[in-house]
């Protein structure tokens, strides 16, 4: 099993430090050991700038994952693409077809991946990976790939469209979670939860035959979610006796709150710049 990780938020809505920049993206650098991995890239190329300025091994990357292909994950991408030729992408291949919000009284607007990045994964082909099913990335790491959706309270919430005109939904099967093995418990990585978290983490349960889950790190998408779909996730999260959660991104704050509330010290969100770092117990 990993005996070390550390995870570092690139890029996020919010930072302490004046000289990091800050957007609605999210960016996580991961150190698995010997392994890094860039979980994301934000919207933008502040997750590259801020993972030069942190002094991050980032020139060490060689995996991506995206966690689906809404541009505020994938629009940052093209600085990590071209300064780094061998690293390889994982990715469901839905991750790279049109999505838009379409919402009432309002112009659709694309959630794509913008074209230029699209046209720098293309020219990789032989360096991705489309993540149909679950993976390892090494011992005691693993990709979920397409997550069941069993809790039908945790249908797919907002605006998301694979058309302009708002007639099909964007079931997001592209949307994937990571998880890293520590001997505290499983590690889980969370981009937009778009499958919902309850689905996430059981299905990430049956796959790793794991129960104890120390800490799930991401974007929770209650940004607009009522007080009872809050409460929801609370609830799954107890169930799946999570022990600490650090609520980032999409999470809005009514949802931190609630976290914080809920688990105190063990419920605080991440600022942009921030690390995660657990060591297994030998
Ligand atoms: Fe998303
Ligand atoms: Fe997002």
């Amino acid at each position: 099993m990993p005996a070390h990780l550390r995870i570092t938020l690139l890029v996020d809505h919010q930072s302490t430090h004046s000289d990091l920049e800050t957007e609605h993206g999210l960016s996580f650098l991961l150190e698995v050991n010997n392994q890094v991995l860039l979980f994301d890239a934000g919207a933008s190329e502040a997750a590259f700038h801020n993972a030069e300025r942190l002094g991050t091994p980032w020139r060490r990357i060689s995996r991506i994952i995206l966690s689906h292909g809404h541009r505020d994950h994938t629009g940052g991408l093209g600085a990590f693409l071209r300064a780094l030729p061998e690293a390889h992408v994982y990715l469901h291949p839905r991750a790279m077809t049109p999505k838009f919000s379409v919402q009432p009284g309002k112009p659709p607007r694309t959630l794509s991946m913008p074209q230029e990045i699209h046209a720098l994964l293309q020219a990789r082909m032989d360096q991705l990976h489309w993540s149909t099913a679950p993976m390892r990335l090494g011992k005691g790491i693993g990709l979920t790939g397409p997550i069941p959706r069993r809790h039908p309270e945790e249908a797919v919430s907002g605006p998301f469209f694979l058309d302009s005109e708002g007639h099909t939904p964007d079931p997001l099967e592209d949307d994937q979670a990571l998880w890293v093995a520590t001997n505290q418990g499983l590690v889980v990585i969370l981009g937009c939860a778009h499958s919902g978290l309850a689905n996430t983490l059981s299905h990430i349960q049956s796959l790793t035959k794991t129960k104890s889950i120390l800490v799930v790190v991401g974007g929770f998408h209650l940004s607009s979610a009522s007080d009872a779909r809050i409460q929801a996730t609370l609830a799954a999260l107890r169930k799946t006796d999570v022990q600490r959660v650090v609520p980032v991104h999409c999470t809005g704050h009514a949802g931190t709150s609630a976290f914080q509330e809920a688990y105190g010290d063990l419920g605080q969100a991440l600022q942009v710049g921030e690390w995660l770092e657990f060591n297994a117990v030998h």
